[in-house]
């Protein structure tokens, strides 16, 4: 159905006056004011906390932002993704990743397939299999179990399961060392290379398509690298893949029956469910990966049944929408206080930005708003010795979303309380700021003359009034992962119908394939490079004559 510009709905235009009140609004005062605040802003949700009480609005801006997710359509919309509606437009696709964590049996067909059975075949045949790796029965071709697992992928079939990997290190085999390679750039595959054994190294070649070029050229460096010891016939110890293309999988000498299938309604962003996660599977084991999607089905239940005022992903999708669209943030940064969640923020920028990056509607009119922040970030403390100052004092608004767990994966003591109190502080700082009445009084305190303190009290200032969500777990487990990873499809996907926007195509990254695609035969050929601009054609000619002939 097409959408009214989104300026021009009653209930945008409702928030735009109660906007204008809330623009001068002191986040100090509203806690001050409300001793119930903290209760009121926050929501628990499939084992995770949202405190989102530390943001420049009140219960009557979730009011009136509630009420533009129900003008959108959003509950509409949300049951049309779970039941398998084609919602992705330009691609006349299905958006079905919550399938991938439907439990067994629930039915779910579409197109006359049975969803569920197929996706729980795929399990099943993952379960076999990572089984067999990780009870050291799967053998490399001299007879000696895999020590070493290489995921050859880039974009969604890289970042998740990477960052799961990561995240669930505690939980993952004493035998087996997991490897990402994603890079066209030879010193990323070199960099592995160097450390892995042709006897028990496993290569799992991921890629929706099994087009892509980067992954399509790092898996020919593998396979060359390998048949230096290996012959062909053991390649299918040493080799599998994970793809919706059969055809392509065959040609490049996988073996089918060591590929596990998906299919075209996983986005690529959202597809660490799917066997793209063979890699997470193989590292803490099939029972833990599905846990980490029974954490996010949970998530997606509650997605699905809470009513709008209490969802966390509706919620954490209409204060980003807030905060970018009335107070200017341009930016969003990830703060995840916890190391094991240290590429967590690469993981939500593919998500966000490749989602919700788009400057038209579905009906291809401009958006009359400004869509998608710059998604962003880095572990705490590591942050705050690094980019928080301009957070603190700098001259644009930044919100937050600090992540944390309340018990640690470790017992290293002393470290845990360390965090938090960090995280905490940070977070009050941000709001609460320092005034320069404040800055005066500690200074006078410490005897300084009026001159000095007059010189100093500008730049100990700090503003204050930055907006930031805190988001809690017990501990990060594969559920608590499974479920903080759909919080954000979730609140990706309420974005985007809010905006209107195709959120699940990404047709802005073809341009610069095609190009490179040209000036990589001009590299490596006779051609004359000349039909560039003059910078393009500069660029080339210095590589031409940096390569030794
Ligand atoms: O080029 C962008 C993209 O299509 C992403 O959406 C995707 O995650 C990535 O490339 C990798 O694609 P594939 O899994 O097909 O290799």
């Amino acid at each position: 159905m097409r959408q009214p510009a989104l300026t021009t709905t009653v209930s945008y235009q409702a928030l735009q006056s109660h906007a204008a009140e809330a623009r001068d609004w002191q986040m100090r005062q509203l806690f001050a004011a409300d001793p119930q605040r903290f209760p009121a802003l926050t929501v628990d949700a499939a084992g995770l906390f949202l405190d989102y009480s530390k943001n420049r609005l009140d219960g009557r801006t979730v009011e009136l932002l509630v009420d533009l997710a129900r003008e959108r359509g959003v509950e509409a919309q949300r049951d049309a993704m779970f039941a398998g509606d084609k919602i992705n437009l330009t691609e006349h696709r299905s958006v079905l990743h919550t399938a991938l964590r439907m439990p067994r049996g629930k039915a779910l067909v579409v197109d006359g397939q049975d969803v569920n059975a197929d996706v729980h075949a795929v399990l099943d045949r993952v379960k076999a299999f990572t089984d067999k790796v990780r009870n050291g029965t799967w053998l490399g071709y001299s007879g000696k179990p895999i020590t070493d697992i290489v995921n050859i992928g880039i974009g969604g079939s890289d970042l998740g399961p990477k960052m799961a990997v990561l995240a669930l290190r505690s939980y993952a085999h004493p035998r087996l060392k997991m490897h990402f390679v994603s890079n066209v750039d030879g010193h990323d595959m070199d960099a592995v290379l160097a450390q892995v054994n042709h006897e028990t190294t496993l290569f799992i070649v991921a890629s929706k398509t099994f087009t892509t070029a980067e992954t399509m050229l790092n898996a020919q460096t593998a396979r060359r690298w390998f048949l230096c010891e290996g012959r062909e016939e053991d390649l299918a110890r040493h080799f599998v893949a994970v793809s919706t293309n059969k055809e392509a999988v065959s040609k490049f000498g996988i073996d089918l029956d060591n590929m596990f299938p998906f299919w075209d309604w996983v986005g690529g962003r959202y597809s660490v469910w799917s066997a793209i996660g063979l890699s997470v599977a193989l590292a803490v084991g099939f029972g833990y990966f599905q846990t980490m999607l029974e954490g996010a089905h949970a998530m997606d239940e509650h997605f699905r049944t809470a009513p709008l005022a209490q969802n966390m992903p509706v919620l954490l999708a209409l204060i980003g929408f807030w905060n970018r669209q009335f107070l200017g943030a341009t930016s969003l940064s990830i703060a995840p206080y916890h190391q094991d969640l240290n590429r967590f923020p690469a993981y939500l920028q593919q998500l966000d930005m490749e989602s919700n990056g788009k400057r038209v509607t579905k009906g291809g009119q401009p958006v009359d708003t400004p869509t998608c922040p710059i998604v962003w970030g880095e572990c705490g403390t590591n942050a705050q010795h690094a980019y928080f100052q301009l957070l603190h004092q700098g001259t644009d608004v930044v919100p937050i979303d600090f992540i944390a767990a309340l018990r640690a994966t470790h017992d290293l003591a002393g470290h845990h309380d360390a965090l938090l109190a960090n995280c905490f502080a940070q977070s009050e700082a941000f709001m609460k700021g320092k005034s320069a009445d404040e800055v005066r009084a500690e200074l006078q305190a410490q005897g300084l003359t009026d001159a000095k303190i007059d010189e100093l009290v500008p730049h100990k200032t700090f503003p204050g009034n930055r907006p930031s969500n805190t988001i809690l777990m017990d501990q990060l487990t594969p559920a608590t992962l499974g479920a903080l990873i759909a919080l954000y499809e979730h609140k990706t996907f309420v974005q985007g119908v809010i905006w209107d926007i195709a959120s699940f195509d990404q047709w802005g990254v073809e341009l610069g394939k095609v190009l490179a695609k040209k000036i990589q035969a001009e590299l490596e050929g006779d051609v004359d490079p000349g039909a560039h601009d003059s910078s393009t054609n500069g660029l080339i000619v210095m590589a031409k004559g940096a390569k030794v002939p």
